[in-house]
């Protein structure tokens, strides 16, 4: 057998200092000292910083946890182990509400030990914990105002904590004594609400106020009751809106005092006199009812609020980051169009929307309206949006300045018109905010080339936009839907720029819970189309798949087993689903969307469309889920189904053979997206496998060095032709500039991706308005192979969340530098690399409590050095690499010639 690594972490040990470890980024269920924790048993993770020091590693670990009275609720003994994501609180019972002070302590390799302390608050953990009960304006809404909800109290003693429990059906916005109650936005979120709700907990201790105070919200339509699900569907979950709201209050005498919504609260309307999703928000600034949160306002001529009866067993904590504002953008041009409009180009397409001051007469209506592009002419175009009006009417007060922002709506685009602006537009008073979960961003990836740090930028785009507390297809048209197929082609690189962890723990409970009783997988998720009733459809390979496909990237990603714990029997039920729909394990019946949006020329009359039969790429799904399956099944130690389906495996990949491919290895469909999803799930038997690597590499030639994929095919072509020894047909796909490219759109001016290689076609006109979105994220799958293979940072799956990592650049496309940085679960992780005098020089940063096999291409008798000292010989290398066993630390790599 062949030497591969070279371990050699003691040398390298013995010329650096040693440094004090430090413990740090210490988080509950993955939130830094979250208040409203549901899970009976959390989890704690930290992370080891070891300073200048190489080869750190934890060797043991203590925890402590202590409830507000500093009592002892958990003190295991110490543990030796290097284990420090995900372990399980296993001391006596939280309580509800509650707060709890961990500790933990490390120590490490070199003899040294850190201590680090968060806490934790539990949430409301049973139903009668809420004594707010459900209210509701009670009133006939004609054009669905949003209401307003008030209730006065007295503070009489010192206050110590004071959190506040708020949710609704649909969106809220809380006041205490006029303050808005924290920065999230559109909460509660949006979940399978007819299953279940997510609460918000704030900390609004520094909002009450000793003496009178007021709390106050106000609502709107939103998901729950609002137009949504593609048209002018509306009311999916519901036709009422309500509030739920309690403020728990502790004063420091150990009382406690709970202010709760119930019929004594005060109902009114204020200055939203309208607010959809698509449709965007009407605010009338004369119908404001200024102090209407505080404490001194008359609220004689309100009304009650109306009880409803509406479940609190379904309420949840919230899971994931909840959406906040982000980057700011302002105008870059303020211009005229050759229709006459006036129009704002905020430079980059983005979500959110804008916020402007003005000064005008009361009366006065400016309507804002958003475009993505503009047309071959130069005019807004808003055709694409279909019948998302995407606008926003202000209606001015005429006292002085004045302030507009929209509510409970938002919009995607890059540009708006506006109509109706008293006097001259000033630009500097209009600004764009980003708004999107609050996910912690944790990649960065740059080269030598701009246009592919455009694309970097543009993926990165597509994912701000389209994370908007549900992976969404797109941001602007009246869709914004949970498209499990996007979703899951997207997965593997959304965890490269953002932590996706919460994100997708929360969406894919959704996934499980919507799931139809058959096993199929509805089309969006939560289930806006069917709300549990399987008449929408489902059940369509590539989309369906998300249930497998989604929990195995989170867990390669983040190592969490408890996401596959509780995604299994969904992922089960899935492939049970495709199981009973063949016939001797041949997956050939059902509708699907098949490689949507695939090459295809309109005046195709030489059969230059990329077509590849929908049933076989149904057959390659079905094994892949399979052997995702497996993969879970034997990460969970579950050997019946390790067995059971390792055997089914073989039968489908039988069947695929049988059905689909020559005994010489030709394809049935002869295309980019065949070949890909036929090595990337290995379908082919190993001799089979190098001639398809050819076919498409000889396709793709064919096409000259186009790709031709849609959705199913392109997140696996590049990392097929890699993966079998045409990495530089990869490049060649990657830097093409033409139709069909990533880079095409960016030469026409794209800041994110679009839903169609050739959204705006070479001759500028623009495709077709039914389906062209400019922010759709799908074809951004290739970051994960800028990533995991150019730059070549990954996680050994057998050490998942990077616990191992591997470092294997990849060389080519005439890039000179390429840098990636990554924040894995333990810290961050880098690969720097740059072709200097013609030599590979490749800086590496691994974090403490893990290690990485580094593989640094050498060719011919090149010998590798770090730090300036030889580490192998040339006789050494495999595969035109050098590879080395490393552990935490900076590394500086270089080979010569
Ligand atoms: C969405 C997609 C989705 C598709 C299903 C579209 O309307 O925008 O991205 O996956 O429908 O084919």
């Amino acid at each position: 057998m062949r030497k591969v690594f070279f371990l050699f972490i003691g040398l390298l040990a013995s010329h650096v200092t040693i440094a004090q470890v430090k413990v740090q980024h210490l988080m509950t269920e993955n939130l830094p000292n979250p208040i409203s924790i549901d899970a009976v048993a959390p989890r704690f993770s930290w992370q080891l910083d070891g300073g200048q020091a190489r080869n750190v590693m934890q060797t043991a670990y203590q925890i402590k946890v202590t409830d507000d009275a500093k009592h002892t609720v958990w003190a295991p003994a110490k543990v030796n182990s290097d284990q420090s994501m995900y372990i399980y609180y296993q001391g006596s019972p939280l309580k509800s509400g509650e707060k709890y002070t961990w500790q933990v302590k490390v120590w490490d390799n070199h003899g040294k030990s850190s201590q680090g302390t968060a806490t934790f608050r539990m949430g409301l953990l049973k139903a009668d914990d809420w004594k707010a009960q459900w209210i509701g304006p009670g009133q006939e809404e004609a054009s669905r105002p949003s209401p307003l909800f008030r209730k006065g109290f007295i503070v009489n003693k010192k206050v110590k904590t004071a959190i506040a429990y708020i949710t609704a059906h649909s969106l809220y916005e809380a006041h205490i004594n006029g303050k808005r109650v924290g920065d999230a936005y559109l909460t509660p979120g949006y979940t399978s609400y007819n299953k279940r709700i997510q609460y918000q907990a704030y900390d609004v201790t520094n909002l009450v106020q000793p003496g009178a105070n007021a709390a106050g919200a106000s609502l709107g339509s939103g998901w729950y009751r609002g137009i949504y699900g593609i048209g002018t569907r509306h009311e999916i979950y519901g036709k009422d809106i309500a509030l739920l709201m309690q403020i728990n209050i502790t004063y420091t005498d150990g009382s406690t005092a709970t202010i709760a919504t119930d019929d004594t609260w005060k109902t009114s309307t204020g200055e939203v006199r309208y607010a959809e999703i698509y449709m965007g928000s009407t605010i009338d600034a004369r119908m404001e009812q200024k102090g209407w949160s505080t404490a001194g306002f008359n609220d004689s001529n309100w009304k009650n609020a109306v009880i409803g009866n509406y479940p609190k067993d379904i309420l949840i904590a919230t899971v994931n980051e909840p959406v906040k504002k982000h980057e700011t953008f302002k105008a870059i041009k303020l211009f005229t169009t050759p229709k006459g409009e006036k129009v704002i180009d905020f430079g980059q397409n983005l979500v959110g929307w804008v916020k402007f001051n003005v000064r005008g007469k009361a009366g006065d209506k400016i309507v804002i309206s958003h475009a993505e592009v503009l047309d071959k002419e130069g005019n807004f175009y808003t055709d694409n949006l279909r019948d998302a009006k995407c606008q926003n009417t202000f209606i001015l007060k005429g006292e002085g300045m004045e302030t507009c922002e929209p509510q409970f709506t938002w919009q995607g685009f890059r540009y708006i018109r506006i109509e109706g602006y008293p006097g001259d537009i000033k630009p500097e008073d209009f600004t764009a905010t980003a708004v999107y979960s609050d996910m912690p961003p944790t990649g960065t990836f740059a080269c030598s080339n701009p246009l592919i740090n455009q694309l970097q930028h543009n993926i990165q785009w597509g994912q701000k936009g389209n994370f908007l507390d549900i992976p969404t297809d797109c941001p602007q048209r009246d869709e914004r839907l949970g498209w499990t197929g996007d979703a899951q082609v997207f997965s593997r690189t959304a965890t490269f720029n953002m932590n996706v962890h919460n994100f997708f723990t929360k969406w894919l409970k959704d996934v499980s819970l919507d799931q139809f009783s058959d096993g199929s997988l509805p089309h969006v998720i939560p289930d806006a189309f069917d709300n549990g009733k399987p008449t929408g459809g489902g059940g369509s390979a590539g989309w369906s798949d998300a249930t497998t496909i989604i929990p195995w990237n989170m867990y390669l990603a983040y190592g969490d087993k408890q996401i596959l714990e509780n995604q299994y029997n969904s992922m089960k039920a899935w492939v049970g689903f495709m199981k009973s729909r063949s016939h001797n394990n041949l997956w050939n019946t059902g509708s699907h969307f098949g490689d949507w949006l695939f090459y295809t020329r309109n005046d195709d009359n030489d059969g230059t469309a990329a077509i590849t039969s929908k049933y076989l790429i149904a057959q390659c799904f079905y094994a892949h889920s399979t052997q995702l399956l497996i993969n879970a099944a034997k990460v969970l130690g579950k050997t019946e189904d390790v067995e059971t389906y390792t055997k089914l495996l073989a039968d489908i990949k039988d069947a695929y053979m049988r059905e689909y491919v020559t005994p010489n290895g030709l394809i049935s469909s002869d295309t980019q997206t065949a070949y890909a999803e036929a090595l990337e799930f290995d379908m082919l038997p190993e001799n089979l496998r190098a001639q398809a690597a050819d076919r498409l590499e000889a396709n793709i030639r064919r096409y000259g060095n186009h790709l031709t994929t849609g959705f199913l095919g392109t997140p696996y072509l590049c990392d097929a032709l890699s993966r079998y020894g045409h990495a530089d047909a990869a490049f060649r796909l990657l830097l093409q500039e033409n139709y069909p490219s990533w880079l095409y759109p960016i030469k026409m001016g794209a800041t994110t991706i679009w839903e169609r290689w050739d959204g705006i076609k070479p001759d500028g006109t623009l495709e077709v308005p039914s389906m062209n979105s400019y922010n759709h994220y799908a074809y951004g799958a290739i970051g994960d192979w800028m990533y995991r293979t150019v730059a070549g940072i990954d996680t050994k799956i057998e050490q998942p969340g990077y616990k191992g990592i591997t470092i294997k650049p990849t060389v080519g496309g005439k890039l000179t530098d390429v840098a990636a940085n990554y924040e894995t679960p333990y810290g961050k992780a880098s690969s720097h690399w740059k072709i200097e005098n013609g030599n590979f020089v490749l800086d590496v940063v691994i974090p403490a409590n893990t290690t990485a096999t580094v593989y640094v291409p050498t060719k011919g008798d090149s010998a590798v050095t770090e730090s300036g000292k030889p580490v192998t010989k040339a006789a050494d290398q495999i595969d035109g690499f050098t590879a080395v066993n490393i552990g935490s630390g900076t590394y500086h790599f270089s080979t010569t010639n």
